[in-house]
């Protein structure tokens, strides 16, 4: 299986850093951000993977990981053409990459989970697509999923609801097929301007195709400054 990791979008809750740095290269323990989503894909047996960025950042992601040679796995790039247009526009990159069954990692999110579980009940599963979802404190601040727990469906997703009555945010760890690339195809611009991830889901759930798992681990959307912090006492302290 291959496997597709998103670093691209503005960074903009990382700034003044990320206006000289792509927030993917932000150091996180003794190592960029970035190293942590390989290391797991790695230990999960998968060598093969493309990372999406931005024209001006793919210097600085070859400077720092090259062809992936120091980390044991083989890296390549695509770019981003239309940069910050969403998360799902990001991995529409992937087009000519992936072959059928694969797996997504947004590039800011951290976990100790070990994916291979994961991974090899999605290769044997009969669903298209699977999100990991994991309990926050503040459901408030993420896409939330409703969850028949007794049926194990996704009832839907919603986006940073205001009274939500679950707390499983969907993290940045996705499994899709080649099907996937089909639906980005029909779906239309948020309000601010981006294919949204969540839209794309909700069409999965739509189909009856989205299956998902939780986490049990720690996990971390280290797109904040305070959840940056966060993300490095956590690796100082496990390393
Ligand atoms: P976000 O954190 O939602 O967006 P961002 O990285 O632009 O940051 P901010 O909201 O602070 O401006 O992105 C989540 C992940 O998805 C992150 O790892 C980068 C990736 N991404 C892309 O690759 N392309 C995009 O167009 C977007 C929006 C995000």
């Amino acid at each position: 299986m291959k496997a597709v990791i998103l670093a691209g979008g503005s960074g903009t809750r990382l700034s003044p850093f990320t206006k000289i740095i792509n927030k993917h290269l932000l150091p996180v323990g003794s190592y960029p951000m970035i190293y942590w989503p390989i290391k797991r894909l790695k230990q999960a047996g998968i060598n093969e993977i493309l990372i999406v960025t931005n024209e001006e950042d793919l210097v600085s992601f070859k400077k720092v990981l090259g062809a992936g040679e120091e980390l044991g796995v083989i890296l390549s790039y695509t770019i981003q053409k239309e940069k910050g247009k969403g998360i799902a526009n990001a991995l529409n990159c992937a087009k000519d990459f992936v072959d059928d069954k694969f797996v997504v990692l947004l590039g800011d999110n951290l976990f100790d989970d070990d994916l291979s579980p994961y991974l090899e009940d999605f290769k044997k599963e009969k669903y298209e697509a699977k999100v990991l979802l994991k309990e926050v404190k503040d459901p408030k601040r993420y896409g939330i999923a409703f969850i028949d727990e007794i049926k194990h469906t996704i009832i839907s997703i919603i986006e940073k609801p205001k009274n939500p009555i679950s707390k499983y945010c969907v993290t940045g760890i996705y499994f899709y097929d080649r099907n996937v690339f089909g639906l980005i195809q029909s779906l239309s611009p948020s309000k601010r301007g981006e294919l949204e991830i969540t839209d794309l889901n909700n069409l999965y759930i739509n189909r009856n195709e989205l299956n998902y798992d939780i986490l049990k681990g720690w996990w971390l959307d280290a797109g904040t400054h305070e959840a940056l912090f966060e993300a490095n006492k956590h690796f100082f302290e496990g390393e």
